[in-house]
């Protein structure tokens, strides 16, 4: 196994860096791919920046370059649910656009034309690992469901009622999407890990600089743990 980390911002990868051995760097495409080992696990860890381009690309990158054989996505998220609060976490079941719409030619909001499915399913083996990961961090305070992304912040109420209606998503963030859609056409598994910043709402300005370090080294130090078990499963 060669586990592919993507994070959208510095904070949301620094710790993952500052653990990682055996570091050697390759910069591409203007991101830093940073080849090791965390926990042991045969890795690399790239910050692609924000928007669903730069993640599509560096989770290309991470394919065609360095072979990853698995993906995992990690950073922070708005919450789209009454029940997650800021720091608790979200494991992506999938992963589907708020933003790609195509309805005045017959295609539901969010399926990409020419795809075959409307949302991106994560897989179930990383599923079931970053959860448990999750749950060993903070424990009772993880859901598994949909993640929707858009290249939007979202810090309205209207807007996020909207893509509850379209997407049933429990969070939005602006990565997630674009990485399970290139997972999905290069037929590898992944999975995505966030942490709540916000509630996607008119609190979204204040909230979210106040609590952006908090929730991305919460969900880097899951996605330590979940490193570790997967070397573990190597065994
Ligand atoms: N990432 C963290 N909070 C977000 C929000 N409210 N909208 C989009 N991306 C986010």
């Amino acid at each position: 196994m060669k586990l592919g980390i993507i994070g959208a911002m510095r904070q949301e990868i620094e710790t993952l860096l500052e653990k990682m051995e055996d570091k050697t760097f390759r910069n591409i495409a203007g991101s830093a791919f940073c080849g090791g080992k965390l926990e042991g696990l045969d890795t690399v860890v790239v910050q692609c920046g924000v928007g669903k381009v730069n993640a599509a690309l560096c989770a290309q990158i991470l394919c065609d370059c360095f072979g990853v054989t698995h993906l995992v996505n990690t950073g922070i998220a708005g919450s789209l649910c009454a029940e997650l609060d800021i720091g608790d976490l979200v494991v992506s079941r999938d992963a589907m656009y708020h933003d790609m719409d195509c309805h005045v030619v017959n295609y539901p909001v969010g399926q990409v034309p020419g795809m075959d499915v409307l949302a991106f399913p994560a897989d179930e083996m990383l599923i079931r690992c970053a959860f448990e990961a999750a749950e060993s961090v903070h424990p009772g305070h993880t859901r598994v469901g949909r993640v929707a992304s858009g290249d939007q912040f979202v810090a309205d109420q209207a807007q996020k009622e909207t893509i509850i209606r379209v997407t049933n998503g429990l969070c939005t963030e602006m990565e997630g999407a674009a990485i399970a859609h290139t997972a999905y056409r290069n037929g590898i598994p992944f999975v995505i890990l966030r942490a709540i910043s916000d509630k996607a709402d008119h609190s979204a300005e204040v909230d979210y600089p106040t609590f952006e370090m908090l929730a991305a080294h919460r969900c880097a130090e899951v996605t330590t743990a979940m490193a570790r078990r997967l070397r573990d499963a190597e065994g």
